[in-house]
């Protein structure tokens, strides 16, 4: 994190909403359903998978996780009516983790189980590794009660993902891997970029062993052509994993996976909290406002519209 990400972060609250709305907008589909419905339709015609994310994690009542509960339920009605390839990936501090009560618990096994009629997936995202042990619990019970449209996240970044892999082994997750947002502490996560990377690759190798379906959830060219050189030894089928990346993020690579026979999934966040969301996520991880006033300097200054890198 350099002392340049910091100082946009700082900065960020000063900057007119309609910046920052100007910037999100590359990343984020907009309010309403029917702008995520919008660019996922666009992503199925460019041969691109999408998960949907209702933005909106900071609840603090019941009402608010039913509104978020629901707002999925509805995102999973449109995307069965419009025919998308598209499922959701879901927060559960978002459905009320921090309320008591098991609440986040009973929406998320609503979700999965409207998901399966609908023939459909939930994605669990993983969040800071306050929640990990929660998340897995409620993850395992719901495959242990035989949902099996439900997947979980994993972070290459805690140190204790790994031994995730091999506690989960019997039940043949669905994982999305990737390295992990949040800002860790030294005891609980690697710090450095390349440990990071390392414990990417030996946890990919590892879920792969175990058989399970991964999504490859980085933009990092190394481990997506560690993970391409993967599939190919074991000579696994393109139905058998996939690629994910963020709405906006080097697009041109993610067309390019899609031409060499891959499936790729891209998260396509969508809500009215789209302002406090960007803010929260910047300020949390600086380095992501780095990437971000990097790529849009070098738009600017290349005159392009959507780059792709
Ligand atoms: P790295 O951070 O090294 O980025 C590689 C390159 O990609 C950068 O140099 C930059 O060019 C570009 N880049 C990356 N992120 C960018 C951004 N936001 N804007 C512009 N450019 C960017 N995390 C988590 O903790 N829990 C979760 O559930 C998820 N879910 C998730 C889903 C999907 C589909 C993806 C792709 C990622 C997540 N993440 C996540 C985020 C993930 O943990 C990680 O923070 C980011 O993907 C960035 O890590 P990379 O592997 O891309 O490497």
């Amino acid at each position: 994190m350099t002392l340049l990400d910091r100082a946009i972060v700082r900065a960020l609250p000063v900057v007119p909403k309609p910046v920052v709305q100007a910037i999100s907008s590359r990343y984020i589909a907009g309010r309403r359903i029917e702008d995520a419905c919008s660019v996922a339709a666009q992503l199925n015609e460019v041969g691109k998978m999408a998960t949907i994310d209702v933005l909106g994690e900071e609840i603090d009542t019941a009402h608010e996780a039913r509104a978020i509960r629901d707002s999925y339920l509805g995102a999973l009605a449109a995307i069965d009516l419009e025919g998308l390839d598209a499922n959701i990936s879901v927060k559960l501090s978002a459905l009320g983790l921090e309320l008591n009560g098991g609440v986040a618990a009973r929406h998320l096994r609503t979700l999965v189980v409207e998901a399966s009629e609908r023939a459909n997936f939930v994605r669990i995202d993983m969040e800071d590794s306050a929640r990990t042990d929660q998340t897995l619990r409620i993850y395992r019970k719901l495959r242990h009660a035989g949902h099996e449209n439900v997947g979980i996240v994993l972070q290459s970044y805690l140190r204790r993902t790994l031994d995730d892999i091999a506690g989960l082994g019997e039940l043949r997750p669905n994982v999305r891997l990737c390295k992990g947002i949040y800002v860790e502490p030294p005891e609980v996560a690697y710090q450095g970029y390349e440990e990071v990377r390392q414990n990417f690759v030996a946890a990919l190798e590892a879920l792969l062993d175990a058989g399970c379906y991964v999504g490859v959830a980085t933009h990092d060219e190394v481990l997506i052509d560690a993970a391409e050189r993967m599939v190919a030894a074991r000579e696994l089928g393109p139905e058998e994993y996939e690629f994910q990346m963020l709405l906006g993020v080097r697009e041109r690579r993610a067309s390019e996976l899609v031409s060499a026979g891959h499936r790729v999934r891209i998260y396509v966040p969508f809500g009215e909290e789209w302002y406090s969301y960007s803010l929260r996520r910047l300020q949390e991880n600086p380095k992501v406002a780095g990437y971000i006033a990097a790529d849009t300097i070098g738009r600017v200054l290349t005159l392009g519209g959507r780059s792709g890198r």
